[in-house]
């Protein structure tokens, strides 16, 4: 039997609207809103009501890159499907895009088989899945149009990690002209890695072991060139191009030049990259290591550009590239080699959080909010408006959010199976109460009431901004 559930009193904020409305949840879908207190609103009977006085009432967050379980450098990213889902729903992100990984010499079909089965029955909220190839070729372009078909309609490929994820530039062409025949996205690890692995080699005979040098080498120059050369990659094969966790202000800069060209070029950053900086990678006594992903951390000045582009569309989404390693006994394979430290940080708990937070600290609009952190990466990976928006038909992936509560982020206190937080003892205004997903209710009032198995794979169309 149906449940009928009211949200009553509420702000609903979508990225293109603030209305003080009432939601009606049929069938865990939107069936309608009214104008809080009209006829039509006071008229509607429900199971259950939820009052929201006081709050906003926002779109569940889509995170469209995470790397629940991803193995890297000998070790596996620290959380599960199920781990990491629940913190997702705990910080407000009903729906994530997780990468599946197609290892050398593996078909596509074995590796996004292994990534099926690693969240079948295991998941707290929604998820998608991108492709990471690792070995493009004749019989992998083939599978290629297998997954659009079957809903996984983006593909990630790698400039960096020569030996391992790496592509050339003849297999990023040839990738890129079968998305542009079969509509499946590129996106882009944006970094010359052939380069890097030379500056690599140079530090750590030079004696430059520790974290910090995982900035110094991962050059600023050598992710803008990286990224120029995908645009024009992507520009020959005239297909579309996602570049992932941009860093640097040359990078948005290249990003900004192709699409004043009206290029179909697009940029995501990260909260890392937004509230973090090298000042973090300098952190004494191997501290740093909690740090080390890539793209890598930049100097502060480069913050300024990234909000910028935020601001300005010239970057269109926020997520995590949540890949979280504990730093006992997983960060601590590099001390005394920096490029031993697996990549990666956790943030998928975080970012709704810290993207409210940047509203209040004037960088961005509560609607941009939703926009970059809900509507635009479900877009951008053909899930709107099933996802990303509270209107009739949507699936009620529905938060609310208390815009006055104030928090600290610690590891003491958050659900991610991690040991430490990127963001220890940062203060933030506001704070998810409450979250449904397909209507149900997965945290009620700050009590996790959701469970393993609820959340479902989400078969995506291909890209709706072409
Ligand atoms: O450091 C990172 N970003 N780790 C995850 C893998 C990737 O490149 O996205
Ligand atoms: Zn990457
Ligand atoms: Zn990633």
């Amino acid at each position: 039997m149906s449940i009928r559930t009211l949200i009553r009193g509420g702000l609903v904020v979508t990225a293109s609207d603030e209305l003080h409305a009432d939601v009606l949840i049929e069938d865990g879908r939107v069936a309608a809103l009214a104008a809080h207190a009209s006829a039509a609103a006071e008229a509607w009977t429900a199971d259950r009501t939820i009052d929201a006085t006081g709050k906003y009432v926002i779109p569940g967050g889509v995170d469209a890159h995470t790397h629940m379980e991803l193995p890297f450098g000998g070790t596996s990213a620290s959380d599960t499907f199920e781990t990491g889902t629940r913190a997702a729903a705990w910080g407000g992100t009903t729906t994530i895009v997780d990468f599946a990984v197609q290892s050398v010499g593996h078909s596509l079909r074995e590796g996004l088989d292994t990534w099926y089965a690693k969240a079948d029955g295991n998941c707290a909220v929604d998820y998608a899945f991108h492709m990471i190839l690792s070995d493009v070729n004749e019989r992998t372009l083939k599978e290629m149009d297998h997954l659009v078909g079957e809903g996984v309609t983006s593909f990630k490929l790698f400039m960096a990690y020569p030996g391992v994820f790496y592509s050339d530039d003849g297999q990023i062409l040839r990738a890129m002209q079968r998305g542009a025949a079969n509509g499946g996205l590129i996106m882009m690890h944006a970094e010359n890695g052939i380069a890097i692995d030379v500056l690599v080699e140079q530090a750590l005979a030079r004696g430059e072991t520790d974290p910090r040098h995982h900035g110094e080498v991962r050059k600023v120059l050598l992710e803008a060139e990286a990224t120029h050369r995908a645009i024009q990659l992507a520009r020959v094969a005239g297909a579309p191009l996602y570049v992932v966790h941009v860093s640097a202000e040359e990078a948005v800069a290249e990003l900004a030049a192709a699409r004043d060209k009206g290029l179909p070029v697009f940029g995501e950053t990260c909260p890392q990259y937004l509230f973090l900086s090298t000042d973090n990678l300098e952190e004494p006594d191997f501290q740093g290591a909690k740090y080390v992903c890539s793209t890598p951390l930049r100097p502060k000045e480069h913050q300024a550009a990234l909000w910028r582009g935020l601001r300005t569309n010239d970057l269109q989404v926020v997520s995590t590239d949540h890949c979280p390693f504990c730093f006992r006994g997983q960060k601590e394979l590099g001390r005394g080699d920096f490029s031993k430290i697996p990549n990666g940080l956790p943030g998928v708990e975080n970012r709704m959080d810290l993207l409210h937070q940047a509203v209040l600290d004037g960088h961005i609009s509560r609607r941009r909010w939703i926009e970059i952190a809900c509507a635009t990466p479900a877009r951008m990976f053909g899930l709107y408006p099933q996802k990303g928006t509270i209107a009739p038909g949507s699936d009620a992936d529905i938060v609310l959010y208390d815009p006055h509560a104030e928090q600290v982020i610690s590891a003491e206190t958050h659900h991610m199976n991690v040991d430490y937080s990127a963001y220890e003892g940062r203060r933030i205004t506001g704070r998810v109460d409450t979250v449904l997903s397909r209507g149900e209710l997965v945290i009620d009032q700050r009590e996790y009431t959701g469970r393993a198995g609820h959340g479902a794979f989400v078969p995506r169309s291909t890209c709706q901004y072409l």
